[in-house]
């Protein structure tokens, strides 16, 4: 039995999907939020990727960037406030009117709806130095709470190598994957000492070269962030397993019609 196939055994396993919604649906609903899954969901999107902080009170919640500037107008750090004062910010007016009213949930009402749409979920850690404890600690809460273990597991992944260690150490079972926004000279090593199911890897540093060895490492490849037809089905035909898009309408019908003219 070759290295290849004692690591596919030994890993938790992974089936990635064609099409991973960004933050939900990041072009179509604001980012990060219940509308934003609904959207997804409705498009026919299986799995969608959200990014998860910590509260100051320890409550995992939903935000891309550790400021809430951007989402909500509020210049504060997420890590610095109570869930409290995070719970009834208005997080969807920025994307657009008819949004207003939505909020950033917390990773457990995010799960709770997921379930309900029948959607897959990938993890995303932001970096929480000294804290890395701490968080995959509410994420296996949330988790506990709110995604029942009939479901496909969740994928945990993280830029940060310390939280995918936490994650591994924490919540054994679920698949793992490193983002890179370049592939590490040392991604080999990495991903098998943290026994890792997947890299997930900016597209502007994917080439074929790159994509075969990570296959042949026994990991699964899904590339970041992808809004354009063209550019995805050149990803795919690369063996690119998963692109991750805030366009799941443009992406779900290009791969729609690529497997029509198979
Ligand atoms: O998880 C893939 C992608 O979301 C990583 O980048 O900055 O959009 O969270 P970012
Ligand atoms: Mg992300």
């Amino acid at each position: 039995m070759g290295p290849a196939t004692t690591r596919i055994m030994s890993f938790p396993a992974l089936r990635l999907p064609a099409v991973m919604g960004h933050r939900g649906a990041a072009g179509l609903a604001p980012e990060n939020t219940l509308a934003g899954f609904r959207r997804a969901a409705a498009l026919g999107v299986t799995w969608v990727e959200l990014d998860v902080r910590l509260s100051a009170d320890g409550v995992a919640v939903l935000s891309h960037d550790e400021s809430l500037a951007r989402a909500t107008g509020l210049r504060r750090k997420v890590g610095r406030l109570l869930h409290a004062d995070i719970e009834g910010l208005d997080a969807g007016a920025w994307f657009g009117e008819s949004f207003r009213g939505e909020t950033l949930p917390t990773l457990a009402q995010a799960l709770r709806l997921l379930a309900q749409l029948n959607v897959g979920v990938n993890i995303e850690v932001k970096r929480h130095e000294g804290q890395e404890t701490r968080v995959m600690n509410a994420v296996a809460g949330a988790l506990a709470d709110a995604w029942p273990t009939v479901l496909v597991p969740a994928l945990i992944s993280s830029f940060d190598p310390a939280i995918v260690a936490a994650a591994q150490h924490r919540l054994p079972d679920l698949p793992r994957a490193l983002i890179a926004e370049r592939l590490p000279r040392t991604w080999r090593s990495l991903a098998d000492s943290l026994a890792c199911s997947a890299i997930h890897l900016n597209w502007k540093a994917a080439n074929d070269g790159r994509i075969s060895a990570i296959h042949a490492a026994g990991l699964g490849v899904a590339v970041y962030t992808v809004n354009e037809a063209p550019i995805a089905r050149r990803l795919w035909a690369m063996g690119v397993d998963c692109v991750i898009t805030d366009r799941p309408d443009v992406l779900m019908a290009a791969r729609t019609e690529q497997e029509k003219a198979r």
